[in-house]
């Protein structure tokens, strides 16, 4: 079977009762020995921004790879769209829709903007022409020429989004996206990523930035030595803010 060819179309949906884009039950991690994530159940809705709060080490980024399929030592389950995907690989994960976005945003050094957008395979129906990734972000229009090299952090980061939504996404875990900006630079993300939840796209954002969190989030888990401590709306989170400040070390 043509596997990065296929384009996967989505089920009708009228009528079926709301359930969450995302749905991550009872998921424990290990490398090796070492367990990592413990029991832990999250979800993301359609449109929703959700972040994952903690430490350094607690476990944030192994929960997102787990997500996607690439930490594949784990116990639990992972539902997107209703469909059990614990057992796929990355690869299809990708092709339903699932979006990675790294923390080192893995953009191509010497390919230019535009061939970083265009090299991936279009996997999904709701792919984003690139007309819509340039207007949507004028940044990379202007720099499509540009190879990734040249690119700052923020454009970088951008071009790491855009190149998600465009194979089709409709789901992006993104790693600590704001680190290593100038503010103005993150505002813009922040903009962006309002806009992406506008489209219907669910959003886990894993952020350290606990200010910022709480300008783009509906709902915030906090993990502490990989398990969920707290789950607080935006509300409780920003009441909370100072206090999260000082446990984060910020
Ligand atoms: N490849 C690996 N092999 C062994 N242990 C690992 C590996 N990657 C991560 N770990 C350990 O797993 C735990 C969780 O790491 P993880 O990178 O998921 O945390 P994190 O919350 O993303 O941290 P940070 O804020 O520093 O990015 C840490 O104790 C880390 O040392
Ligand atoms: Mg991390």
């Amino acid at each position: 079977m043509p596997e990065r060819t296929e384009v996967v179309t989505s089920q009708p949906r009228a009528g079926a009762p709301r359930r969450p884009l995302l749905e991550v039950v009872g998921l424990s991690a290990w490398y090796g020995e070492a367990q990592v994530l413990s029991d832990v159940s999250l979800d993301v809705g359609s449109g929703e921004v959700v972040t994952l709060v903690g430490r350094n080490g607690a476990g944030k980024t192994t929960l997102l790879r787990s997500v996607m399929g690439l930490h594949k030592q784990t116990r639990g389950s992972v539902t997107f769209e209703g469909l059990e995907i614990t057992r796929r690989t990355a690869d299809a994960r990708a092709r339903l829709g699932v979006g990675w976005v790294p923390d080192d945003r893995g953009i191509y050094a010497t390919l230019s903007v535009e061939e970083n957008l265009l090299l991936p395979p279009v996997v999904h129906e709701e792919a984003w022409p690139i007309e819509r990734v340039y207007e949507s972000f004028p940044v990379l229009h202007e720099r499509r020429d540009f190879p990734g090299t040249k690119l700052s952090g923020g454009e970088q980061q951008m071009l790491a989004m855009a190149r998600v939504l465009r194979m089709g996404a409709r789901m992006l875990l993104l790693d600590e996206p704001s680190e290593g900006l100038a503010p103005v630079i993150v505002q813009r993300i922040g903009e962006i990523i309002r806009e992406i939840k506008g489209q219907g796209v669910g959003v886990l954002l894993v952020e350290q930035n606990v200010k910022f969190a709480a300008t783009v989030a509906d709902r915030h888990y906090l993990l502490a030595q990989g398990r969920v401590v707290e789950h607080l709306d935006n509300r409780q989170f920003q009441d909370r803010e100072s206090e999260l400040l000082t446990y984060l070390g910020m």
